[in-house]
């Protein structure tokens, strides 16, 4: 039976998960038989156990066969120690689990064309994917620290390191992406300023020469990438970039869609060579939005589609993974929208947009 460990987090995120819950009991209906269980995470774990990854979290992780997260934080555990915010529940799954391959997709759907803060013509068609490492770069390097360098100054340190390693391994995981679309990879990095854009610039290079010539590469700086993604996203196919930058040009990615409700995520780590699996967690890109949290009105297609990510990438059910995107473009395109996308006009919560995903889905079925 495939099993799903569910973590819905705080603010938002138990009200999205609830949402994705019913669509995951609509496929077990039809048969699928997803095991689920549900453990607490960030500020809900902190609360209960003093800790935003609790151990027994961390063993049904170990069990399951991928996770749902929802998202974490909030303002109620805003001052609390870097180890023991719920930011560092999540960072602690992806690092446990080396989850280093993140994959953000944006994709604009005919619906929303006018949704996004950009032109009609800029958005229209979008279909590109945002490849983020996701457990090096400066999340994870030592020294990490906040000191008293006297003089009542403070001096805080993070550390940028990527290791050839680590930037071989996410750029295959670009090539190998792009093989099954456009072809096409642009590197982002700063190599005029830092080390590791020097190093990574370099590696992606001599990765690209090894077997992967039938996939075009191009370089850009960060920054200009960043503006690029703006002005022109849909010259873009797969975007392959570090931690940091990945964290960022994905939120801009996001609002090219529409909103930052529509962008799900998957992280993705190696390929196990006995088993043939490989660790996962998907997740919506936004957060636990405290400023519209219990109200009942969140976007839920960021974490159905995360759902939709699993199906796909953890358990090959390709037919199922492409309902689950018909139904949300048939729901949109029958002019359903949450307020996040309503740009004025009428919305319906988050319960209303579940329920027209599943009748779509019933419909299609
Ligand atoms: P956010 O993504 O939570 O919210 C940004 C804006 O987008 C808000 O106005 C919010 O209402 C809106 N928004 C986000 N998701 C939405 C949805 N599904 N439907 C409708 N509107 C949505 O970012 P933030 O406000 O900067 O951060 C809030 C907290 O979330 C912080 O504690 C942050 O650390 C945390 N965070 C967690 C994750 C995660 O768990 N993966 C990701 C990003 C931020
Ligand atoms: C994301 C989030 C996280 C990140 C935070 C909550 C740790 O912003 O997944 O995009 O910075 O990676
Ligand atoms: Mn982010």
């Amino acid at each position: 039976m495939p099993s799903l460990l569910l973590l819905p987090g705080d603010g938002i995120g138990p009200e999205i998960m609830a949402a994705t819950k019913r669509v995951i009991e609509y496929f077990n209906a039809k048969g699928a038989g997803f095991e689920l269980t549900e453990g607490l995470v960030g500020g809900a774990g902190y609360d209960a156990d003093g800790t935003p990854l609790p151990p027994a979290t961390l063993e049904k992780a170990e069990a399951a066969d991928a996770m749902l997260f929802g998202a974490v934080g909030g303002p109620k555990w805003d001052n609390l120690a870097y180890d023991l915010r719920p930011e560092a529940g999540l960072l602690g799954l992806r690092k446990h689990f080396e989850l280093f391959a993140n994959l953000r997709p944006a994709i604009s759907y005919p619906a929303l064309a006018d949704s996004s803060s950009l032109k009609r013509e800029v958005v229209e068609g979008l279909d590109i994917i945002i490849v983020r490492e996701l457990t090096g770069g400066v999340y994870f390097g030592e020294p990490k620290t906040i000191e008293d360098i006297g003089n009542g100054q403070k001096r805080a340190i993070d550390t940028q390191i990527y290791d050839t390693y680590e930037i071989e391994r996410i750029a295959r995981a670009a090539f190998d992406l792009a093989r099954a679309r456009r072809r096409k990879v642009t590197s982002m990095e700063k190599r005029n300023v830092m080390k590791s854009g020097l190093l990574w610039r370099e590696v992606v290079e001599a990765t690209h020469k090894q077997g992967y010539e039938d996939v075009e590469l191009q370089h850009m700086l960060a920054d200009a990438g960043a503006m690029q993604l703006v002005r022109d996203p849909k010259q873009f196919d797969v975007v392959v970039t570090d931690n940091l930058f990945g964290d960022m040009l994905s939120d801009i990615a996001a609002q090219l869609t529409g909103s930052l409700g529509m962008l799900p995520s998957a992280s993705l780590g190696a390929v196990d060579e006995k088993t043939g699996r490989r660790r996962a967690l998907y997740e919506p890109v936004h957060g636990s939005a405290p400023d519209i949290a219990g109200q009942g009105i969140a976007n839920p297609i960021a974490m159905i589609a995360s759902f939709g990510m699993a199906l796909k990438y953890s358990f090959g059910m390709l037919d199922e993974a492409n309902a689950l995107d018909d139904a949300i473009a048939g729901a949109l395109a029958d002019g359903l929208r949450t307020a996040d996308i309503a740009a004025g006009a009428p919305s319906i919560d988050t319960e209303g947009m579940t329920d027209a995903i599943i009748a779509q889905l019933e419909k299609r079925s």
